[in-house]
């Protein structure tokens, strides 16, 4: 099938390359010229395990990468997976994802102009993969029905949200738990279903597909992201009292996990989610609520025990010591473990109250102590965790890197602060095995 994507960004990269791997003749859109040269020298421009490998084996022959919209007309589905920003209420910029949908729309209505084809022949599938609100469907699809101008009747805008998790998002794409389709006829359900037939193909899963319209399917990817993030912030909400009657939550919550109502998943309670996702999609279905006249009390209580966490963990911090120029260690930059994005990251709340508090911050992450320099180039980097542990009065452990839990001796090069009985380690990921000489505090345990 040929198959067009609107946008390299990371969900757009790994679905053109999953696309072009299980089979497709695929053609990448984007207006950076360096992000499209990047694809072409089957290089990826994010980091995201067997990215590289898939468009090392495709650029250039499945697949290829243009900044012209050249390749939508001939295209059996063009998928749009143009980044939504956040505004400053929360609510998402459409504004990109829009033009992005006229300039479809206007290539579709060029190209029939030019070849005169009849309506049934030339009929064209516009699947937005981009998280958008239900009321933002609308906005696109009247974008992409103006761009079409006449042809506009033979265009259809269906949704099909994606599931993917950073540093596991080819695998995510090639095992998905389900696939939602959000398309208003038969005709397009079926196209998306021979489009992921070779992937369904590839998998032993018996992948349940979830057929429905375009703004149920899109509320489908907000719902989720709001109760993973809800179960998260109940973890913590659950662990912070656990915390002040002095029990392990993390031996409650193996236990309330056994319920399989409940499940044993995204119940780590510790300084709270970060990332492109969670944040963003939770501001912004917030923001789409109340617009509808409805305050969404439960999610706002998620959003303010999620922004409390760092916060606790200073606050722990502080009753042990003063760090007021105290050189103090952050472990762990990045929002998660295997991959080098900050964004959103607990580390910005915790090296910011640091440096207000005077501290003098050494930071330390496995990959994303490049992209953490961006937001911080006034603290100093380390090269390792030992380095950055070395002579530090405290150390805050931020994302769960499987390496800070095999760190054993390099604790002993820290120093003692004044007024404490031992370096003092705060750990917001409950990766730090406790220690003799160590003053060790986990955030919820
Ligand atoms: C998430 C969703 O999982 C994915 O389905 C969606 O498409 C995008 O958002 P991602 O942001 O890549 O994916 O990361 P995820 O692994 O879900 O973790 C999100 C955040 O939650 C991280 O900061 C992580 O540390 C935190 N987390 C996760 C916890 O604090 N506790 C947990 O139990 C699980």
């Amino acid at each position: 099938m040929q198959v067009t994507v609107v946008g390299s960004g990371y969900v757009g990269t790994t679905l053109a390359a999953c696309l072009a791997d299980v089979g497709h003749d695929v053609t990448a859109v984007d207006i950076d010229p360096d992000v499209v040269a990047a694809v072409n020298d089957g290089r990826a421009t994010i980091h995201e395990p067997g990215l590289d490998d898939l468009l090392a084996d495709h650029a250039n022959d499945r697949l290829r990468a243009t900044t012209e919209y050249d390749g939508v007309p001939d295209a059996a589905v063009t998928f749009l997976a143009i980044g939504t920003p956040s505004r400053e209420d929360g609510s998402i910029d459409l504004g990109p994802l829009t033009a992005a949908a006229e300039m479809t729309g206007e290539a579709i209505a060029a190209a029939s102009e030019d070849d005169g084809a009849t309506p049934e022949g030339d009929r064209h599938l516009v699947v937005v993969k981009s998280t958008v609100t239900p009321p933002g469907v609308r906005e696109i699809r009247e974008a992409l029905r103006a761009g079409a101008g006449e042809a506009a009747d033979r265009v259809e805008l269906a949704t099909n949200p994606e599931f993917l998790r950073e540093g596991s998002a080819v695998d995510d794409f090639q095992h998905p738990d389900k696939l939602v389709f959000g398309t208003e006829s038969g005709w397009a359900a079926e196209r998306l279903e021979t489009l992921y037939d070779p992937l369904l193909a590839s998998t032993d899963a018996d992948v349940p597909i979830v057929r429905t319209d375009p703004e149920t399917a899109v509320m489908i990817k907000y719902a989720n992201n709001a109760f993973l993030a809800s179960k998260i912030s109940l973890a913590n909400d659950l662990g912070n009292i656990c915390k002040r009657f002095g029990i392990d939550a993390y031996e409650v919550m193996d236990a309330v996990g056994l319920d399989d109502r409940i499940g044993a998943k995204f119940l780590r309670s510790g300084v709270g989610y970060g990332g492109s996702c969670f944040p963003k999609d939770v501001d912004a279905i917030r923001a789409a609520s109340r617009e509808a006249g409805y305050e969404p009390a439960l999610l706002d209580a998620a959003v303010a025990v999620n922004d409390g966490q760092p916060e606790r963990m200073l606050d722990l911090l502080d009753s042990h010591v003063d760090v007021a120029g105290e050189r103090v260690a952050v472990l762990g930059l990045a929002f998660k473990p295997g991959t080098d994005d900050v964004r959103n990251s607990r580390a910005i709340p915790i090296v910011e109250g640091l440096r207000e508090r005077g501290s003098e911050v050494v930071g330390y992450d496995p990959v994303a102590a490049e992209n953490a320099r961006e937001l911080f180039p006034g603290i100093e980097y380390a090269d390792s965790a030992d380095a950055a542990l070395d002579g530090a009065a405290a150390a805050l452990v931020v994302t769960d890197w499987d390496e800070f839990a095999a760190l054993g001796d390099a604790f002993d090069a820290m120093t003692i602060p004044n007024g404490a009985d031992g370096p003092v380690v705060i750990d917001g990921r409950r990766v730090i095995e406790r220690r003799e000489g160590l003053t060790y505090e986990g955030l919820t345990w």
